[in-house]
């Protein structure tokens, strides 16, 4: 008669618990499946760190385009003026997106009046100045948010990962 381990005694309890007929696990196969299984940790590829602009050459509503986290991926940079959820800057102000609608991917465009992106194909808006959020329309996810950093010391703005997945993308970084 064999003995078995702890470790083993726990893993057929849990298959168990499960739901799943454990037919034939030995000692020896369940530690080679355990040394074969994949370290928890990162799944993704690590976003760029990517300067955007300089913070003190921004003005307040005017929007700035620019690519993340790569060429395919239209973003806009907005200074709102007061501090909002998610700002960064010398006064918490600054803050961007994603401007592919996460409804069916048409580009979205600023409204100055109102602070929100628009899309003009099915209607949706997304409020800038509370982290992406929808408003209305047809889309069911609010904007992908752009994560920035500050660094006074050069007055950068960088972009360093994103918050939501873009639209048509199976992760953000490809
Ligand atoms: S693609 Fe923007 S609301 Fe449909």
């Amino acid at each position: 008669m064999s003995t078995i381990s702890r470790r083993t005694f726990l893993k057929l309890g849990g298959a168990t618990a499960a739901g799943t007929v454990a037919t034939a696990v030995t000692p020896g196969v369940a530690d080679a499946a355990s040394k074969n299984a994949q370290p928890v940790g990162r799944a993704t590829l690590p976003y760029p760190n990517q300067a955007v602009v300089h913070a003190k050459k921004l003005k307040v509503n005017e929007p700035v385009s620019f690519n993340y986290p790569d060429a395919d991926s239209p973003c806009t940079l907005i200074k709102m003026g007061h501090p909002v959820p998610g700002g960064v800057g010398p006064d918490n102000d600054i803050v961007a997106y994603s401007t592919n609608c996460p409804h069916m991917g048409c580009p979205l465009a600023y409204d100055t009046k109102t602070r929100t992106f628009r899309c003009g194909c099915h209607y949706s808006v997304f409020d800038a100045e509370m982290t992406g959020q929808m408003v209305c329309g047809q889309a069911t996810e609010d904007l992908p948010r752009v994560i920035l950093e500050y660094d006074p010391k050069t007055d950068t703005v960088r972009a360093v990962a994103v918050e939501g997945l873009i639209y048509g993308r199976q992760a953000n970084v490809l």
